[in-house]
């Protein structure tokens, strides 16, 4: 039986592709993807961990549709059982995070699919709405479906067809990642990092572009580390292609207007990149990347892997060989330890810099990571008022540089 599916996406650009790619493998399936909640039969909802805000944000939305469900009652009679529509699903880096505990903390979930096994919800679904399976309000935890353990997603997601923007798309070139900021979670909900194989890559990107599409944005935690042929054995593989030799190749498909890349690791962003932006014609002069932090201290506690001189000095680079070039970032305030003395040298950083843009997010301890370890010692509202202060010069910044 077909279905009306309502998706709603939470998370990054990440997300945003998958929740794509969750609807294509719906669609394929005869599924209709609808735009409204109001008469869905299936919501998902497509979630991030990366703060405790984003996490709280998505168990009100599930508190709403729980308690809309039981109030118009719409139920469906099937073997005896009682189906509760919308049925819900919790997919993404949420559902990793909590795993079937998910269910104890908000019984109204009735599925669980983290990101690396999102090509299995077509079968869920069928699984849910043909045996009136989740839905008994009898031992309703004992009835619920988890699916946590994937690794490494089948190509075959990313061939749908299915394109949410006539003219734009985003194209995974790497699945999660292995640096392990010390607030990260993503490394622990993404898995580590895994390169697709270029050969792939340019493949989906043509058949994108055969479809209509005209821009292109690559997409990984950490573009710049890109290169299959290190991790894996082989003399083929040996032979793989580097990122900055991938841009070289997508810069060649034909009717491919425009392209560009998130996100990079200063610590893995070489000056080839450079050379490579300000020469070909197709490839967005926009960078961002983020520093995290202007103090040394507090970048080592980080885990980030380069110094305050290093990010100026490839900024240098960077301003020198691509004339023109946008720079953005994201800055943390507020991280364990971050002193008065740490702050200003953020503060100065972001002022010498003068980046395009900057998101800045307050610190927010995250399960499983190393920093969670360390005492979360600044106090909310001096969080906020770091938060303030960084966002009122970067507005300054941000004004002064479109004028
Ligand atoms: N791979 C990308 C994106 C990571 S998540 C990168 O390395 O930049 C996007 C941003 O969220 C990060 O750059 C960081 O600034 C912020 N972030 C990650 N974990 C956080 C945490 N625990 N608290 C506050 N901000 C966090
Ligand atoms: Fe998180 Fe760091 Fe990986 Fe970015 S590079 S996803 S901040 S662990
Ligand atoms: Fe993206 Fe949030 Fe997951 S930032 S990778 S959706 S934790």
């Amino acid at each position: 039986m077909h279905k009306k599916v309502y998706l709603k996406n939470f998370g990054c650009q990440m997300n945003v592709r998958d929740s794509e790619v969750i609807c294509g493998l719906l669609k394929k399936e005869g599924h209709k993807i609808i735009e409204e909640p109001k008469n869905a039969d299936i919501v998902i909802l497509n979630t991030c961990s990366v703060r405790q805000h984003a996490e709280n944000k998505v168990w009100s939305e599930i508190g709403k549709l729980a308690k809309q469900r039981t109030k118009m009652g719409t139920t469906v009679k099937k073997c005896g059982q009682t189906i509760f529509l919308p049925i819900i699903g919790l997919v993404g880096c949420m559902a990793q995070n909590y795993k079937e505990r998910a269910f104890e903390r908000m019984p109204a979930v009735d599925f669980v699919v983290g990101p690396s096994d999102i090509e299995k919800i077509p079968q869920i679904i069928k699984k849910l709405s043909t045996s009136g399976h989740s839905l008994s309000t009898r031992n309703l935890l004992e009835r619920k479906i988890w699916e946590t353990d994937g690794s490494i997603r089948p190509e075959e997601v990313y061939f749908t067809g299915f394109y949410q923007d006539r003219e734009h798309v985003y194209i995974v070139i790497s699945e999660g990642c292995s640096n392990y900021c010390s607030y990260c979670i993503v490394p622990y909900v993404r898995g580590p990092l895994h390169d697709r194989g270029h050969k792939d890559i340019l493949k989906e990107i043509k058949m994108a572009v055969d479809n209509g599409i005209k821009r292109v944005t690559l997409l990984g935690q950490n573009v710049c580390a890109y290169n299959p042929g290190r991790r894996e054995r082989g003399a083929e593989c040996r032979k793989e292609v580097d990122f900055v030799r991938l841009l070289y190749m997508v810069n060649e498909i034909k009717e491919l207007e425009e392209f560009s890349f998130v996100t990079s690791h200063p610590k893995d962003t070489p000056v080839d990149l450079f050379r490579a932006m300000a020469e070909l014609k197709k490839l967005r002069k926009y960078l961002h990347l983020p520093v995290q932090s202007g103090s040394d201290r507090v970048l080592q506690l980080m885990n980030r892997g380069y110094s305050r001189e290093y990010y100026f000095d490839l900024v240098d680079k960077y301003r020198k060989i691509v004339k023109n070039g946008a720079l953005t970032t994201d800055i943390i305030v507020g991280f364990p330890g971050e002193n008065e003395d740490d702050f200003k040298d953020t503060y100065e950083l972001v002022k010498r810099i003068e980046f395009n843009a900057a998101f800045i997010f307050k610190y927010s301890p995250r399960p499983n990571t190393r920093a969670e370890g360390l005492k979360d010692d600044v106090p909310r509202e001096e969080k906020e008022r770091r938060h303030r202060v960084i966002l009122e010069l970067q507005k300054e910044i941000s004004k002064r540089k479109k004028c």
